[in-house]
This record gives C-alpha cells, sequence and structure tokens, in this order.
C-alpha cells in the first residue's frame, strides 16, 4: 500500500472510531494507551516529534493516555512500562531500548491480555501484537545512494569512507548499515576505493560520536571524503570535528530525521544528504492501531516483517532522501518551518535554496 492509500486507510478508520466515541460513555479509570520513548539525546524527534504528533491522534480520537520518556534508562523504560501496566492501560506503544528488556515488559502485558505496539524499533525475540516503522533498510539505501552522489559530484576517484553506525542494541541500527553498505560497498569496489573504519555508537551517543569520529579520522591520517553516518546526531557530531580540521563541505556526510539542525546543516553543505520521515504517517500509523485496540474496532496494517519464526502485522512507511535541492519539502509539509531552519542556517542558505 502507498503511503498516501495507508493514510487513507487509516482517515477511514479514525472516522469509524469517533462515530463509536460519540456514542460510548468511557469510565476509565487510568490512562487507556501507554507509550514509552526512548530518550531525549539521541535524536530531537522523540520529543519535538513523535510525542506531540502521538498526543494530537489520541486527543483527536478521544482515547485517555499517558505518554512518557526513559531517558535513555534501561531500568526506567521497565519501570515506566510496569507502572503503566499496574494503571490499567490496554494498550502499550514501546519504543526499545534495547531488545531483552522490552521483550520482557511485553511478554508480563501479553500474560495480562495488554496488547503492545513496536514503535519504529522492533523487539526482537519480542510478541508484539504490532510494529509501525519506515521501512529501514529503504532509510540505509537513501542514505548510501546520497554519499554516493556527493562522491561522484566531488569527483572523487578513489573514495575514502568511514562508517559511522548506530547503536548496536537498536535493530533499526542494523537496518539502516545493511541498506548503506549495499550502496557504498560495491561503489568503492568498482572505485578502488577503501572503507577505513567500521565503528557502531552506542546508545547513539553524539557525544561519544565526537570521539569515535576523532579517532576515525586520525585512522584516515586526516584525507577522508566520506562519513556514512546512521542519523543526524552522529553525523552532526563528525562535521563539528570536522569544522576544527576545516574539512566541512569538502568531506560528505548522510544523516536522518531531518530535524531543523539536520536541515540547516544541509543549507549550508556541511551535510550533504539526509532522510525525511513524516513522523505524522508513524504516529498516526501506531495510534491508530491503538485507538483500535481500545475500541475493538478493525486494525488496519500494510504489511508484515518477519522476527525468526514470527511474523509481526505492520504499518511499513517510506522515507524520502532530502539534499539542498529538496529541503523545502518539510516545509511544504509543515514538518518544519522555514523560520525554525532558517534561524540556524542564515538568511542567505535559505534564499540560495528556495527555502522560504
Ligand atoms: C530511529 C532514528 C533515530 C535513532 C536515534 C532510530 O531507531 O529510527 O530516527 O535517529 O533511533 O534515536
Amino acid at each position: 500500500m502507498t503511503n498516501r492509500r495507508f493514510a487513507a486507510a487509516v482517515a477511514a478508520a479514525s472516522l469509524v472510531v469517533s462515530g463509536f466515541v460519540a456514542t460510548a460513555t468511557v469510565h476509565a479509570a487510568g490512562p487507556q494507551v501507554g507509550v514509552v520513548l526512548p530518550d531525549s539525546a539521541s535524536s530531537p524527534r522523540w520529543v519535538t516529534d513523535d510525542q506531540p504528533l502521538l498526543e494530537k491522534a489520541f486527543k483527536a480520537a478521544g482515547v485517555t493516555y499517558d505518554i512518557k520518556n526513559a531517558s535513555g534508562s534501561i531500568p526506567t523504560f521497565t519501570t515506566d512500562a510496569q507502572a503503566m501496566l499496574t494503571e490499567g492501560v490496554k494498550v502499550l506503544i514501546l519504543v526499545n531500548l534495547d531488545s531483552p528488556s522490552s521483550a520482557a515488559v511485553e511478554a508480563t502485558a501479553k500474560k495480562q491480555g495488554v496488547a503492545t505496539i513496536d514503535y519504529d524499533r522492533l523487539t526482537l525475540g519480542g510478541s508484539a501484537n504490532y510494529y509501525v516503522s519506515f521501512d529501514n533498510v529503504a532509510v540505509g539505501v537513501l542514505q548510501g545512494k546520497g554519499i554516493v552522489a556527493c562522491l561522484k559530484a566531488h569527483k572523487v576517484a578513489h573514495p575514502r569512507v568511514v562508517y559511522l553506525n548506530g547503536a548496536p542494541t537498536d535493530n533499526n541500527a542494523t537496518l539502516f548499515k545493511q541498506g548503506y553498505a549495499s550502496q557504498v560497498g560495491p561503489y568503492l569496489k568498482a572505485t578502488g576505493g577503501k572503507l577505513l573504519s567500521d565503528k557502531s555508537v552506542a546508545n547513539w551517543d553524539n557525544t561519544l560520536a565526537g570521539t569515535i569520529f576523532e579517532q576515525q579520522l586520525t585512522t584516515a591520517g586526516g584525507k577522508l571524503d566520506a562519513v556514512v553516518s546512521a542519523n543526524e546526531g552522529l553525523g552532526l557530531a563528525a562535521v563539528a570535528v570536522l569544522k576544527k580540521n576545516n574539512l566541512n563541505g569538502k568531506t560528505c556526510v548522510s544523516g536522518q530525521d531531518a530535524s531543523a539542525a539536520g536541515l540547516a546543516a544541509i543549507l549550508t553543505g556541511d551535510l550533504s544528504n539526509t532522510v525525511y520521515k513524516p513522523i505524522s504517517q508513524e504516529a498516526n500509523g501506531a495510534a491508530s492501531l491503538a485507538i483500535s485496540l481500545v475500541k475493538g474496532t478493525k486494525a488496519v496494517t500494510n504489511g508484515s516483517v518477519k522476527d525468526g519464526a514470527r511474523t509481526v502485522p505492520s504499518v511499513l512507511l517510506i522515507p524520502t532522501t532530502i539534499t539542498k535541492k529538496n529541503v523545502e519539502v518539510t516545509v511544504k509539509d509543515k514538518f518544519r518551518t522555514a523560520a525554525e531552519i532558517c534561524a540556524i542556517a542564515g538568511a542567505a542558505a535559505c534564499a540560495a535554496n528556495g527555502v522560504k
């Protein structure tokens, strides 16, 4: 199903749901839906995008909710989720910090007859009823294609490249790498280029990414053509180091999330390419499933994923690549405002690229 057809199906399902709300009397003491988000430091998205968009969807459907942020702590994640189960939620939406801790929460929820939804990150070995995310291999493919296009534009004969991967505990990081390696690997082979370093960043920690990248730049002897970085937090950490060495803009760097800072860095040329994931589709997809589970109406999915022998019914969405040429897409979509991007990028960079 295309994104547009999926959005239409969700809208139709919500109509049924809102019709139901109008006539039903709800006597819920605690919240009906619980959400645990992972942190607020690995990417601004969880606080600036996911949380408000989920809140908006629940409010529109008249469903009560509680949204907590685990602040990067697995004990906090577990305590928050357990507290929501004690409060009597009907559905738990989880963005895991690692699979084992999330699988444990899901097992407890299942025992209590509470449905669970893996949001953005699949819990390996878990028991979630649904999974809502983007096609994360496709995200990585876009990142890799963007890096290859940048290397070509810079006319680099034998590219010297490093990988700055996401958290090894996040299944998405594995999928992103699978995607970008499928593009960059063969290009390096074809051009006689080199992958000089391949490092993962625990917890997607942006500060740690800077330290790791400094070492990578040293390993490369200060001569580097591209940093394949799994998100903007990591990419911008690399850019800060490149800046100190007057290498920003000359080195291709990828990102993901289309944050205001990330898009500004695209406009100034510090990042070569990033990935825009329309989070409203993801939040609405998960909220619709949760609302259906609460109300007992039909749940809308558009695919499934495999986790070992288990098949998880899923909502899978399509990402978009962003370069200087199409930053404007995120503004037209009302995902970002020109004002917030241009406050960081500067008016000249915005004017030069038609962002208004
Ligand atoms: C998400 C990315 C995010 C990263 C760090 C991944 O699982 O898909 O959007 O940048 O986690 O929070």
